[in-house]
């Protein structure tokens, strides 16, 4: 069983460098971030008070929130493209901050994390949701490469475009900042201009070689 955990600010590349790995080392991915993401659209959905931590605990208790191929799925229904969008990206932060909406959905993110590991990413997979990882990493990348990919995502490649979003990704850093826990035994890796496929191999390889001493401990 080899569990890693991935952690960093938004833009850094965890997604994609979660997925992939995940796939190499044949265990599960969980994203969960997509958690804090579909709890915040079933809150805008009931219209409640953002700012009323009970009450959108009570609506993303009431919900069910799966991960299944890659998509997200809220009460049975694939909500991967809304969770991804401006109203919820905007928000999440808001949400995710309050402490009874984290106990809840860090019971959910830890249920799927299966025997055979799991390579969990997010702001407290290392220091939180899965503190005991055979692997702990801190992904950074340049503001302006956090930017651009970021407007990649969005499909433009405008400088414009791109100003906008390193104000929009500096103003979702400070509002996470409280959420965002670096553990102190996490391995840093700068992802700024590396290809995506060189940090797998090397997160391969330093989870193998973490597995392995897990197993002779
Ligand atoms: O990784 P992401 O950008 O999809 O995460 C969306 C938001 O959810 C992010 O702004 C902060 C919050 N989040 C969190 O508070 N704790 C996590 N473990 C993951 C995400």
């Amino acid at each position: 069983m080899t569990v890693v955990a991935i952690d960093g600010p938004a833009g850094s590349g965890k997604s994609t460098i979660a997925a992939v790995l995940a796939e190499r080392l044949g265990v599960v991915h969980v994203d969960t971030g997509a958690y804090y993401r579909a709890g915040t659209l079933a809150v805008l959905r009931s219209g409640i008070d953002l700012r009323d931590g009970p009450a959108c605990a009570r609506i993303i208790g009431e919900v069910t929130i799966e991960r299944r191929a890659g998509r997200t799925l809220l009460d049975g229904v694939d909500v991967e493209d809304d969770i991804r969008g401006p109203e919820v990206t905007a928000t999440v932060s808001a949400v995710a901050a309050h402490p009874a909406v984290r106990a809840g959905l860090l019971a959910a993110q830890r249920a799927v994390v299966s025997p055979a590991g799991a390579v969990v990413e997010g702001r407290d997979a290392g220091t939180v949701v899965v503190p005991d990882a055979d692997l702990k990493v801190w992904l950074t990348a340049s503001p302006l490469e956090r930017a651009a990919r970021r407007a990649a995502q969005l499909g433009t490649a405008e400088s414009n475009a791109i100003a906008i979003h390193a104000d929009s990704i500096e103003r979702r850093d400070a509002d996470d900042a409280s959420q965002m826990l670096r553990s102190t035994d996490a391995v840093e890796i700068d992802t700024t201009g590396v290809a995506v496929d060189e940090i797998v191999a090397r997160l391969v390889r330093l989870a193998q070689r973490a597995g392995a001493a897990g197993e002779r401990a």
